[in-house]
């Protein structure tokens, strides 16, 4: 190619160009027409300097001088364009109020269930206890019969109870863990089970068909009911403060003997009675119990050998307690109005 032909080039896009850019309507046939100029790659500009090399070094100067200026022309006018057809699709788009006020930024937080279970995992596990997890679709076997339930109990109603199948039913609390635990794991085991149990509830504003429940289970040679007072207790004081006081009152559990329920003083009205407590002064916690020695055996260990202690609480409901909620079903309602007042 001879400078005169390189030139000539130069000046017939020059030439045509601006007429090509300007017959653009929308952003992207902008962009199709960029890449057909300019493009790197297949660019009609770019296959003119490709020519370059093949002049003559001493008129690759004045070329080269001549090919920037139609580039810079090109960009220009490609530019000019671009803006107008930014500044059309706004106006046809919707509008822009600048004097809206800026939208809210919403964060997600901890559901005040979660922070419940949260904290008291945290307690334990500073005392060694780890975590273990069943299934919420359980055998019968583990969820009744595995923890010393006579077959005639009510529980296993078809009234109280959800079944998948005639062996399967949807766990109606945590304490099946205890068994598929000591059925893995030799003693000592130190272990919390939180997770979501099913009863065959309505909603009222004190009952839900699903709820959480935090089960802890400590078994080894020589664990007494010492163990489980003085735990429990120390619990009651690291989550409740240093001075709650706490009760024990007996009660009953297929799976536990002795049984008995933990109640510590209300802490809103320190003991003397409010809307809280139920004027009782007392709040209840959890229940708990000495491991039957029917459920070791059961797990496949030596009860005259070993011994332990379990306990079953609802964070749902130490959650309505501590914060005063009235009704239980607001905490499943997912009204994000009532749950980002529990933000941390
Ligand atoms: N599983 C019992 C319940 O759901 C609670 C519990 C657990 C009681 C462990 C004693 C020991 O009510």
């Amino acid at each position: 190619m001879t400078l005169a032909e390189f030139l000539a080039k130069l000046s017939a896009l020059e030439g045509e160009a601006p007429g090509r850019i300007a017959g653009t309507s929308s952003l992207d046939e902008w962009t199709v027409l960029r890449n057909a100029l300019v493009g790197r790659q297949a660019g009609e500009f770019t296959a003119i300097m490709n020519e370059l090399g093949s002049l003559p070094k001493e008129e690759r100067r004045e070329a080269g001088a001549r090919a920037n200026a139609v580039k810079v022309a090109l960009e220009d006018a490609l530019e000019v364009r671009r803006a107008q057809l930014t500044a059309k699709a706004a106006e046809s788009g919707p509008k822009l109020d600048l004097t809206m006020p800026a939208r809210d930024r919403w964060q997600g937080t901890v559901h005040p269930v979660s922070m419940v279970i949260d904290e008291v995992v945290e307690i334990f596990r500073e005392l060694g206890f780890t975590i273990a997890l069943g299934p919420e679709a359980e055998h019968a076997w583990y969820n009744f019969g595995a923890l010393n339930f006579p077959a005639d109990h009510p529980a296993m109603d078809l009234h109280d109870t959800l079944y998948l199948g005639a062996d399967q039913v949807l766990r109606t609390h945590t304490s099946p863990v205890q068994v598929r635990t000591l059925q893995q794991y030799p003693p000592p085991v130190r272990i919390l089970a939180p997770g979501n149990v099913y009863r065959r509830d309505f909603f009222d504003p004190s009952h839900a068909p699903m709820f959480a429940q935090i089960e802890g289970l400590v078994v080894d040679e020589g664990i007494s009911f010492a163990d489980l007072k003085a735990t429990l207790s120390h619990f009651a004081r690291r989550y409740f403060g240093p001075h709650t006081k706490t009760r024990f009152r007996p009660s009953y559990f297929p799976f536990t003997e002795p049984s008995a329920e933990m109640d510590v003083q209300c802490g809103v009205c320190d003991g003397e009675g409010c809307a809280v407590c139920k004027h009782s002064g007392w709040i209840e916690i959890l229940g708990s119990g000495m491991v039957h020695p029917a459920v070791l055996e059961a797990a496949g260990l030596d009860s005259e050998k070993y011994t332990g202690w379990a306990f079953g609480m609802g964070p749902a409901r130490t959650a309505i307690s501590r914060h005063a909620i009235p009704d239980i079903r607001i905490l499943y309602d997912s009204d994000v109005r009532f749950l980002e007042q529990f933000g941390r």
